[in-house]
Parts: C-alpha cells; sequence; structure tokens
C-alpha cells in the first residue's frame, strides 16, 4: 500500500501549488484521495491548517497514514460534497484555499475489487463508497433499457449507447452481469469495432460505459453541483477555489459556475431592478483552464485530460 502511495503523483501540482493564496491559514481538500496534493501543500505553506474529505474509507485512511506528520495541523472526515458542505455551513468554517480534484484515484482503479476498471477481472461494484448506495452490478441488472440507454449517452457520450443498452438487456437475460470483463465483453460484442484514427490513441471500446455508469451510481455530477453552488459560503475573502476536473461533463459545470460568479450582475434576467447590486463574486485567476505539460502527460497519462480551472473570491 504504502509503495503505491510513494509512487502516487498528484495531478498538476505545480500549477495548483501556485494558485495557493501565500498567507492563508486554512485549506479545505474536497478529495483527499492518497492525500498527494495536501502534503506537498502543508509542507510548502506552514501557515496552513487542513480539513480533509473523502467518501471513500481507504482513502481516508490512506491520507491519514500518509500525514501523520502534520497532525496537529489536520482534520479529515469521511464525507461526500453535500455532507461536507453541510458540515463546513453548519460550523461557519470558511477557507483561504479550496481544491476538488475530481473523479477517482489511481489507487481506486487499479485495485481490482473496487470494480473501476474494464481491464481487470473484479467485482462490478465502482462505488466510491463502497459501504453504501447501489452496485454497478445492481444498477445494470435492474434498469430499464431506457434508463441504460440515456446514461449511456448522457454520462458517456457513447455513440453506441442503445446497441449496448439493448446488448446488456439481452445479455442480463441469460445470465447476471457480476464482473466488470462481464460488462465489458457484452460492450465488445454489440458496439461496432473501431478503425484507429491516423496517429490517435485507442480507446479501450467500454471506456464511456464505465465512465457513463460509474458517474451514475455515483451520483457524481450532482454531487459537483452541490459543491459549486457551496461556494460562496465557505470561502473567506481573497480565497481560491481549484477545480481539477476529467471529463467534458464536469469541466462544463465548473466552467458555466465560475463564470456566472464572475458576472458583474447576477441576477434573475425577470427582476425589473438588479439586487445584487452587479458586484462580481470571483476574480477569473484561470482565464482558459489550464493543461497538463507535455512531460506530466509522459510520465502520468491519467493526467493528459485534466483541466484546471480557478477562481479568487473578493
Ligand atoms: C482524483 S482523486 C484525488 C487525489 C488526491 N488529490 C491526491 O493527490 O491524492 C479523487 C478522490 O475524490 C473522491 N471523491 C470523488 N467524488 C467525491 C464526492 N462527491 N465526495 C467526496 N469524495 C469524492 C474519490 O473517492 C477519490 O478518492
Amino acid at each position: 500500500m504504502f509503495k503505491k502511495i510513494a509512487n502516487h503523483q498528484p495531478v498538476m501540482l505545480e500549477e495548483v501549488l501556485n494558485v495557493v493564496p501565500p498567507n492563508g491559514e486554512l485549506m479545505i481538500d474536497f478529495t483527499l484521495g492518497m492525500g498527494g496534493h495536501s502534503e506537498a501543500i502543508l509542507r510548502e505553506n506552514k501557515g496552513y491548517r487542513l480539513i480533509g474529505f473523502d467518501r471513500d474509507s481507504e482513502a481516508i485512511s490512506m491520507a491519514s497514514q500518509r500525514l501523520i506528520d502534520f497532525k496537529e495541523r489536520i482534520l479529515i472526515k469521511q464525507a461526500k460534497f453535500n455532507q461536507a458542505c453541510d458540515y463546513l455551513k453548519k460550523e461557519k468554517i470558511t477557507a483561504s484555499f479550496i481544491l476538488v480534484d475530481l473523479g477517482i484515484s489511481s489507487w481506486q482503479l487499479d485495485q481490482a475489487e473496487r470494480g473501476f476498471a474494464f481491464s481487470q477481472q473484479g467485482p462490478l461494484d465502482m462505488r466510491m463508497d463502497n459501504t453504501s448506495g447501489l452496485s454497478a452490478s445492481d444498477y445494470v441488472n435492474q434498469a430499464t433499457y431506457e434508463s441504460l440507454r440515456q446514461i449511456l449517452r448522457e454520462y458517456g457520450q457513447e455513440p453506441f449507447a442503445a446497441r449496448i443498452a439493448k446488448g446488456i438487456v439481452n445479455e442480463r437475460l441469460e445470465k447476471k452481469i457480476s464482473t466488470t470483463t462481464e460488462l465489458a465483453d457484452i460492450v465488445n460484442k454489440y458496439k461496432p469495432k473501431k478503425r484507429k484514427k491516423k496517429g490517435g490513441r485507442r480507446h479501450n471500446q467500454a471506456t464511456l460505459t464505465f465512465q457513463a455508469i460509474r458517474i451514475h451510481i455515483n451520483d457524481e455530477i450532482n454531487q459537483l453541483k452541490i459543491l459549486l453552488n457551496s461556494l460562496e459560503s465557505i470561502t473567506a475573502p481573497d480565497s481560491v477555489v481549484a477545480v481539477l476536473g476529467f471529463h467534458s461533463l464536469e469541466d462544463r459545470l465548473v466552467k458555466r459556475r465560475f463564470a456566472y460568479l464572475a458576472k458583474s450582475c447576477v441576477c434573475d434576467k425577470s427582476l425589473p431592478v438588479c439586487r445584487c447590486r452587479g458586484i462580481s463574486l470571483v476574480e477569473m485567476i484561470t482565464k482558459k483552464c489550464i493543461k497538463a505539460d507535455e512531460v506530466e502527460i509522459e510520465s502520468n497519462p491519467r493526467s493528459r485530460s485534466a483541466r484546471l480551472r480557478v477562481v479568487k473570491f473578493k
């Protein structure tokens, strides 16, 4: 376990470290994972304390071990975004720096028994908190054709959503779909073989299906919306919020919310007069998203799809 933590490379670490306000007091990491970003920030910013959250109990124990040297400066809690925001609002806690590094960690992906990876045989689980909620297997064996089609299209942007949904419904009549490789085999059977684009990378046929089902069963889009809508209540003046997204659905939500907060008037268009006094709440630190550089992508392919967006509250 520790070898893995030691090898773990937090995505776009330099870029994140560069936007931490130097004189801040409290940072909130909503996605502790293996604690990689938090460790580096605590090490470089001696004046900071940390409140760290993750919905995954294994992440909580790994991050707690990793951050043991900072135990006087940290508070770690298992919570998903809505629970973490409720806690912060109830306790009237505001932060100088907020980090959200979305999706799953390489650790979660590499554990076959967590069921996130199509390339390793494991139970079809995919829950970030594997003690509650429907597993991916529960979902694919119970969902209607229409729900499957819609989820694959909406969350996976899978062009063959209908064929794959039909395949799942057909195959589960014969046998319950219980493992990651069973689901990947169904996708391969029903999805037309893709021709590789010249010079392009070949994605596994099941990539979009696995992404869609993971987003759905973990309610990732709603969770992100709740967090983005709570930012005004949990940020101190001059605080910075940095969000790393890994697919266009989450990046679009972040981009829109930040643009909304930066707008000078945020009143409903139907109101006859401006009620918000026309003050924009944030300054955009990243006008466009920042991407990982080639050197990082070479050493950590997961960073290829990372998009970093940063705002500063006024
Ligand atoms: C990409 S990893 C974070 C890695 C971390 N920055 C590091 O350097 O080790 C994302 C983590 O966020 C957690 N996570 C994702 N969505 C969450 C949510 N809605 N609530 C709480 N934790 C969440 C996952 O369980 C995972 O551990």
